[in-house]
Parts: structure tokens; sequence; C-alpha cells
């Protein structure tokens, strides 16, 4: 008898086959077929797809096909449902239904998540189904996972990157290769990778939707979408490029959220960032995720963050993770308490504007210098991120944060903090 028959086996987790119910036949949808069908050894099938136009070419059998969301919803020998639409409304009411009918759920939706992430934790406990989400956040870059069961009781301090793959694409391709910003944006929505409403992107929502989620899981907090803030992207100017270029720096769509005492902070904007920046190197549709733990220190997550296939992968590893019943547990929502988020910070940032008088020295809390070019107008200094967020709504006035911006809790919430 050999040594190894004496050895006792690891018990083996059973795997169990599903029959998934699809919302959408889209980017990401095309995707997860493709990777399903490529993928041996998954144990799931498609049963079904629910798709909304009529009449359009598909490149599967139309038996396939449904225009009724209740045969999904209503078959009792579908187990999962996996929402890949666009409607953020319409993906919550399927989510909603498919836990009340006993149903797993994966979903990629990060705004229908960002703006449910609370009901949702609560009709999982509800209803006993779970719902998974990697794709939502940073498309291939298993973040969620990492942040619920790597870091599960890790003293995470920050979060931050590059949360969009349309904007990251775009500023690489009028940077490194001149295009101008219409035909970056136009290739960025051909290759599948830009919101079908692009200004998602460009303003700096779509990142934003995905902080909203990391944020969950990283400090255990829920927060509504309309209380972080975002500027985006869209208002870069070549004058902010030819900057950039001649003192040595990128710009990056930086999604950030950090805790300090009993707060999370949190909000996205452009940065100038210099070459020896970790995310400097992060080109194209690529997302990047740096975490900050009080003992692994800084860690980075680099990957392709939209595009079909890869953000199917991620849906496809959802998939596989509910053949042996994973479920997000949400433990730093048990860990950690009393954490508030605010939006009460200052910090360094260039801000243009073309119309004279627009902003004054005096609307900075410590201003640091001042020049003019070509019509353009440049002040550099600390100021509010709520003055910041309110001159990003105005046309003609463009914001991007300094390199190594320090960025720091407000004279307000300073007081609060000391107070507390
Ligand atoms: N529009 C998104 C992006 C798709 O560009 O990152 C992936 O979430």
């Amino acid at each position: 008898m050999s040594l190894t028959n004496n050895v006792p086996q690891a018990p083996h987790t059973v795997h169990k086959h599903l029959k998934l119910g699809l919302f959408g036949f889209g980017c990401v949808g095309q995707g997860l077929y493709h990777v399903l069908e490529e993928t041996p050894g998954i144990k799931a099938e498609i049963k079904r797809i629910c798709v909304k136009h009529r009449g359009k070419a598909r490149p599967l059998s139309e038996d396939l096909f449904t225009f009724e969301a209740a045969d999904i919803l209503n078959d009792p020998d579908i187990d999962v449902v996996v929402e890949l639409i666009d409607d953020a409304d319409a993906a919550f009411a399927i989510v909603k239904s498919a836990l009340e009918n006993g149903k797993a759920v994966v979903t990629a939706n990060k705004k229908m998540l960002a703006e449910h992430l609370e009901e949702i934790y609560r009709l999982q406990q509800q209803y006993g189904k779970p719902v998974l989400y990697e794709g939502s956040v940073c498309g291939s870059i298993p973040i969620i996972r990492n942040l619920e069961e790597y870091y599960d009781n890790d003293l995470l301090t920050g979060i931050e990157g590059i949360f969009n793959g349309s904007t990251n694409y775009i500023l690489t391709k009028v940077f490194d290769e001149r295009s101008s910003y219409a035909e970056a944006l136009k290739k960025a929505q051909e290759l599948g990778f830009a919101e079908s409403d692009p200004s998602l992107d460009v303003k700096g929502f779509d990142p934003k939707f995905k902080l909203v989620v990391a944020i969950a899981h990283t400090f255990g907090v829920f927060i509504k979408p309309e209380d972080v803030i975002n500027i985006g992207i869209d208002r870069i100017s070549d004058l902010d490029l030819k900057f950039a270029r001649e003192n040595g720096y990128g710009i990056k769509l930086i999604a950030r959220a950090f805790k300090l005492e009993n707060r999370v902070y949190g909000f996205v904007a452009p940065q100038f960032v210099e070459t020896i920046h970790p995310l400097y190197a992060v080109r194209n549709e690529y997302n990047a995720v740096q975490v900050q733990s009080a003992f692994a220190e800084q860690q980075l997550f680099v990957g392709k963050g939209a595009g079909s296939y890869p953000t199917g992968s991620a849906v496809l590893s959802d998939i596989s993770a509910l053949t042996y019943d994973y479920r997000y547990e949400y433990k730093k929502l048990h860990q950690l308490h009393d954490l508030q988020f605010s939006n009460k910070l200052t910090v360094e940032a260039f801000v243009s504007f073309t119309e004279a008088n627009k902003i004054a020295i005096s609307d900075f809390e410590e201003f640091q210098s001042g020049y003019a070019a070509n019509g353009t107008q440049y002040m550099v200094g600390k100021v509010s991120l709520e003055k910041l967020a309110a001159w990003s709504k105005q046309d003609g006035i463009g914001i991007i944060l300094a390199p190594n911006a320090k960025l720091t809790p407000s004279r307000q919430d300073k007081k609060a903090l000391t107070v507390a």
C-alpha cells in the first residue's frame, strides 16, 4: 500500500450546475456568452435571454430569446438571473423581483448598485439569496471579492485609482497620440467602452458610482451617489494638455476615498500625475485600484476596466462563485461603526478660466500662484472641494488637482473632528 493511500482526502466542494436567465445581450452580455462558451468546466448554462428590441439580428437561435421578463423571473428552472441591461431603474426592478422569486443575481450595473446598494443588502438578507457584482467596479479587476475576503480584517485606510476605462482611453489618446477629444470619445464608443450616455463617463459619474460600491466594501458605509462630488475630464483644454506635457505630468481621472478618524472622504476629479506616480503608466481602457492598508501598506491592482470580454470574465467569475454558494458578507459593515461620509475637504488644485474676474484670489483658502496665457487665466492654490464642484458646473472653468495634491479636512470638519 502506498503512503498516499493513507492520507485523508480533503472533502470536495460540490459545485452545482446552474441555469441562467440573462437580461440584456449588448456588449457585456455577448462578452459573457463568449467567455462562457470558451470556459471548459464551468457548471452553468444560459437557458433564456430577455432582450428589449424585436427584429434585431442576433447571432444565436431565436428560441433562446424572449421579450418577456416573466419568462425568466417566473421560470422555476432558472437559478440565477444575470442582469446586464443599461437602464438602472429597470435593472433594479429585475434584481428585486429575482430575489423575491428565490433566484440569485449577478449584475454589472454600477449606477443601479450605487443608487440602491443598501436596499439590495437588505433584500439579500430578507430573501436569503445572494447578489454578486464584481464586474460593476473596474471591469476585470477582482476588487470586491478581495476587499471582502482578503482584506476582511485588515485596517484599510484608503482606496483610489482609475475607475473608468473610457476616460482613461480618451486621456491616453489625446495626451500621447494627440488625437482630438471628439475622435477619442468616438473610438471609445465604437470599442464598447463608453456608456450609452457618454456624459456619465466624461463627467465622472460612472467612476463615482463604482466608488460608492467600493466604499461599502472598504469601509462598511452605504452612501448616496448624490453626496459624492464628481468632477470630469470634459473641460480639460489644449492648454492644460500643453501645461502637463511641458511639466512632465500626465492627467488621470482619479476616484478616491480615505478614512480619517470617524469620517470617510471620497470624490472623483482629474489630477496631474508625475511620471513616478503608480497610475501614470496605466493607459487606455486599463483601470487601476490602489489599496492603502495599515500593515500591508500600498497594493496596486491593474486590469482592463471596460470592454466585452474583460467585463464578461468578471461576470463569469461571479457565476462560478455561485456554483459553490458564495455570497458577500459585508464584513466591514459589522466591524466599523459610526463612520460618517463627508466631502468637507480642502484640496490643492489648478483652476483655469477664460472670463476675466470669474474667480478671485480670495476664493482660495491659500493662494499659491497665478498666471495668464493665450487668453486663459490660471490660479493655483488650496480651495474647498465644494467650491471646486460648483465651479466645475460652469462653462469656461477647468479644474485639475495638483500633482501630489494635499487633501485636508476643511476648517469646519477639523473642528467637528476635534470636538467629536
Ligand atoms: N463606461 C465604463 C467605463 C464601462 O468606461 O469604464 C465599464 O464600467
